[in-house]
């Protein structure tokens, strides 16, 4: 390695997570990356880095880019739609219709740039999201994502049963479209992947579980998808699964409960064996507060679930929720962590903010791999947040702290002035 080659150095007032309620800020200090990757933080430059020249952002604040596990791409123009109903009637009356369309490409690019530009202007580097059942469409998001710079995993869905003619699959053309949306994008893009995405079990039959799981087995791929949200889809998934101890264990029994890595969507309603099972073999939890707010859906245990080991992280699951921002789905889980607080008589301690950071980074961020901290190896994702304008009175000092809370409670897109994703600088989409 020839010193200096591929070594970048940027300056600022920077904060991490390593885990889950450690905050480390180093104020005034350097980091230098390499490649893609951190090298380290410094406080005072070592010797063999002075002759590189340093990106300065002087007071502004440097944290890791924020990880999004939870989003429907093509729900993005239902925002704010149908929250007077609850899961099931919402997706029959709002969500399935409107997914329908993206049947048609020429529509799917319209909302899917819009969507990609707002995942940039919010700073969420990294996503795991949901397509529709259309492949073209789905692979179309995939080439949005990758133009923009932006690294995730994108599913093509699945559902054969107990869903509208217009949004339905045979189950053995669902797998041949799986199969062959995965082999058109599994080595196009470095930072954009497919994913395994069977909507959730009321939707996908035992034929179509298990030819998935053989797929990602076969491709070796992560898969997603929803658990124990809403209580008439847990009595519902009963009553198709009979044979089966509880809700998770049936796509255990089809192999799509963390042979891949596998995350879940809410896990408001688990019981305690399937915690266990999530624990033994590491599923994640999508942790959606809005959705489950908005849905009337619950409040998930999530301080519990990483009590037993088990990994989460936070997803906006637009459109059940409403925000991309993740920083306000930070300051939403801790909102309704405190109305759990109160609930189990102030027993079920609430989040903090290091704790929400954590789960919007390096909690989420696992889930790509060393992604989400700055930490030496680690993926360099960050944004720089220049917090001036919520600045009240020049006497007002507030701690770097103090200053990132501020900016999750009250800050917005205008805020963040660079994004970085995998060493990179990442400029607005020319879309
Ligand atoms: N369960 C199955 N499909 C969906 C969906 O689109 N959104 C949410 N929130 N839950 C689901
Ligand atoms: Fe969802």
């Amino acid at each position: 390695m020839v010193l200096g080659k591929d070594i970048a150095i940027i300056k600022g007032n920077i904060a991490f997570t390593p885990s889950f309620g450690q905050l480390n800020i180093a104020e005034n200090s350097f980091v230098v990356i390499q490649g893609k990757k951190v090298k380290g933080i410094y406080r005072a430059l070592p010797a063999e880095y002075r002759n590189i020249p340093v990106t300065d952002y002087q007071d502004a604040l440097i944290i890791p880019g924020f990880v999004d596990l939870h989003f429907h791409a093509p729900q993005f123009a239902n925002r704010g739609l149908g929250f007077d109903l609850e899961l099931l009637p919402w997706l029959e009356n709002y969500t399935f219709p409107e997914e329908a369309k993206f049947q048609d490409v020429t529509y799917a690019q319209a909302v899917y740039k819009k969507v990609v530009s707002a995942l940039w202007q919010w700073g969420t580097t990294r996503v795991v999201f949901f397509g529709t059942i259309h492949k073209a469409a789905t692979a179309k998001l995939m080439e949005l994502l990758a133009t923009a710079g932006l690294g995730g995993y994108v599913g093509k869905v699945n559902m054969d049963r107990n869903s509208p003619g217009i949004l339905m699959e045979t189950t053995g053309q669902s797998l041949l479209d799986t199969e062959m949306f995965i082999k058109e994008t599994i080595g196009r893009y470095e930072l954009v992947k497919p994913i395994i995405t069977p909507r959730f079990v009321p939707t996908c039959s035992p034929e179509l579980m298990s030819g998935i799981a053989r797929l990602a087995m076969q491709y070796n791929l992560p898969v997603q998808s929803h658990l124990s949200e809403n209580t008439g889809e847990i009595a519902w998934v009963r009553e198709l699964h009979p044979e089966c101890q509880n809700y998770a264990s049936v796509y255990d029994q089809f192999g799509l409960f963390g042979k891949q890595p596998t995350v879940m969507a809410h896990c408001i309603y688990n019981d305690d064996a399937e915690l266990a099972l999530m624990a033994k073999n590491r599923v994640y939890v999508a942790h959606c507060p809005y959705s489950n707010s908005n849905l009337a859906s619950g409040i998930a245990p999530v301080r519990k679930c990483i009590e037993q080991g088990i990994p989460v992280g936070l997803g906006s699951d637009v459109a059940g929720g409403h925000e991309v921002a993740m920083s306000r789905v930070m300051s939403m889980a801790i909102e309704v962590s405190k109305l759990k607080w109160l609930a189990s008589g102030k027993k079920e301690k609430f989040l903090t903010i290091p704790e929400a950071l954590y789960l919007a980074t390096k909690g989420g961020g696992s889930f790509f791999g060393k992604v989400g901290s700055f930490e030496a190896g680690y993926d360099f994702d960050a944004l720089v947040i220049d917090d001036s304008s919520l600045e009240v009175a020049a006497s007002n000092r507030y701690s770097v702290e103090d200053r990132l809370s501020r900016f999750i409670y009250i800050g917005d897109h205008h805020n963040i002035i660079a994004r970085y994703v995998a060493g990179k600088k990442i400029e607005k989409p020319q879309f």
